[in-house]
């Protein structure tokens, strides 16, 4: 059984593409894979707070020393964790704002990768000392910008932050593959806007056939 991870990070709602495009994803996975999964967390509606100094402490604070204040402080990066934990797909709707993710995803990924919890660190293993805890997870971003040529080549490539990012950071939530489904042109709202959007919604379903062709290939019997 498959369980996807549904994260949205717009901070709009009826309106947003790129929680239109992860629900053309998810409803798609869903219709096609009866048995899946998913478990949803808005953080575009709903953002984590950001990292404070009691927080972090709280992070490094060891088991036998902890208290029910410092336990509450990680309360919800705990619950955000696990969520993870059981993710083997986790889909993310993002805009890109200002070149890069929302502050509210950022806010997501503060409180995940956790010391401990999703990597280890060793001074052993020379310049790379962190090395995630979890394996196997594939990473869908699904996302939408207002301009356009961010792509490999793109007129905009070296300005884009947002997949990059995203990509960086999910390899310490135990992400080993990943796609990426764009729209662009959004504030163009011209022709090439519309072609975006129906290039981005055709590779949806491609791309969930992939995925569960791949999953189902993997279990067949030799
Ligand atoms: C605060 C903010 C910052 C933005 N920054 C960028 C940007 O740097 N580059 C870009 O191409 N579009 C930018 N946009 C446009 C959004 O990416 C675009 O409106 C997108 O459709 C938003 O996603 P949504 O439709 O899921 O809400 C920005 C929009 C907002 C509201």
């Amino acid at each position: 059984m498959t369980t996807l991870l549904h994260i949205d990070a717009s901070a709009r709602s009826d309106r947003s593409l790129s929680r239109k495009l992860s629900k053309a994803f998810v409803d798609t996975w869903l219709e096609r894979d009866k048995l899946a999964r998913v478990i949803t967390r808005d953080v575009g509606h709903n953002p984590p707070p950001f990292v404070t100094e009691a927080w972090i402490a709280a992070v490094f604070t060891p088991e036998a020393q902890m208290t029910a204040e410092k336990r509450e402080q990680i309360r919800l990066s705990d619950e955000l964790i696990d969520e993870i934990d059981r993710a083997d797909v986790i889909v993310i709707g993002t805009p890109m704002y200002n070149y890069g993710m929302p502050a509210a995803l950022k806010s997501w990924f503060d409180k995940v990768i956790r010391i401990g919890k999703t990597f280890t660190f060793d001074l052993g293993r020379g310049d790379y000392p962190l090395e995630p805890i979890m394996s196997g997870k594939k990473l869908i971003i699904l996302s939408c910008r207002g301009e356009f040529g961010f792509g490999p080549g793109g007129v905009r490539e070296t300005m884009n932050h947002l997949e990059t990012h995203i990509q960086t950071c999910a390899h310490y939530l135990g992400v080993n593959e990943t796609h990426v489904i764009a729209i662009d042109y959004q504030e163009f709202g011209d022709a090439r806007h519309e072609a975006s959007i129906a290039d981005a919604f055709d590779a949806v379903p491609v791309l969930v056939g992939q995925l569960i062709g791949e999953r189902h290939n993997l279990r067949a019997p030799a």
